[in-house]
């Protein structure tokens, strides 16, 4: 008998008045972070929810994350993209802030691009620069699948050694190139904030062997591997982490790095993965997937 038969209850809610909603059945999932809500202007043929409206979903609370699901076209493929996420600083449960991701599972995408910014601590990336994430330490001090485990969600003990999936990795390296740039593979590090880190903190980090650090994706790549999602996370760098630049941290140059035309290529980059089968279509099964 589970124990929280509502998380799994308010996912059947929340899908099922999304699709009553939405004309399109999106097989692409992208999540936009701090700032970056305007690469759903791509997004063609639009339908657009406010998070209010959609069962379960409470508004965000931060500037620069809207709080919309816009459902439609990119690159011919269709996607749904959340225009803001929730954040573990925001005080919610990890469950809330990642029922959106079990709810666009339960919608039939396949595949999830995840969107963030970051903070740079390794000496190698600098602010504008684009990354795509190979691995994370989680330091959020909780898990998402914490608890007793509802098997309709997912198996409880669930293998994370390749949770950015190779295969959209090597594909995004691959399409970077054909726009001329290099695209930094790094480990990011997910704090709990809202506070920025000390200069101490950020030396433990890069100990740690982080590259990048920042205050969301984690939860949500958990959650999308225990939906057998495929995930991607590319993440904008918008400050030297807390110590390594001349500038105190401020949010709102977090999210003016986000309007930035370095968003644009981020979108440009999206795109030419959304044009691609290996992004657009399922994976192929293999006998080792579970
Ligand atoms: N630290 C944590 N989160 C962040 C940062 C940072 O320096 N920059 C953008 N998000």
């Amino acid at each position: 008998m589970p124990v929280s038969p509502s998380l799994y209850d308010s996912v059947l809610a929340a899908s099922r008045s999304i699709r009553q909603a939405i004309t399109t059945r999106p097989r692409v999932g992208i999540v936009l972070g701090s700032g970056l809500s305007q690469l759903a202007d791509r997004v063609q043929f639009a339908q657009t929810l406010r998070y209010v409206d959609i069962p379960f979903f409470p508004p965000t609370s931060v500037a620069g994350h809207d709080g919309r699901l816009v459902a439609g076209a990119w690159a011919g493929c269709p996607v749904v993209v959340l225009q803001g996420r929730y954040h573990f600083y925001e005080g919610h449960d990890l469950s809330l802030v990642t029922l959106p991701i079990r709810v666009l599972a339960h919608l039939g995408i396949h595949t999830l691009i995840l969107t963030a910014a970051a903070g740079a601590i390794s000496p190698n990336l600098q602010v504008q620069d684009i990354a795509c994430i190979r691995d994370h330490i989680n330091l959020l001090g909780a898990n998402p699948l914490r608890g007793l485990n509802d098997d309709r969600l997912g198996p409880r003990f669930l293998d994370l050694t390749t949770i950015y999936d190779p295969t959209l990795r090597l594909a995004a390296q691959h399409k970077a190139q054909t726009l001329n740039w290099t695209l930094p593979e790094v480990v990011y590090a997910a704090m709990p904030g809202p506070s920025y880190e000390t200069p101490a903190e950020i030396n433990l980090l890069r100990t740690l062997g982080a590259d990048v650090v920042g205050m969301s994706t984690v939860p949500e790549a958990i959650v999308a591997r225990q939906c057998r999602l495929r995930v991607l996370a590319f993440t904008l760098i918008t400050n030297a982490a807390a110590g390594l630049g001349p500038d105190p941290i401020s949010h709102q140059d977090v999210l003016a790095a986000g309007r930035s035309p370095d968003a644009q290529r981020l979108a440009d980059l999206i795109e030419r993965l959304l044009s691609e089968p290996v992004v657009s279509q399922p994976a192929e099964p293999t006998n080792s997937s579970a």
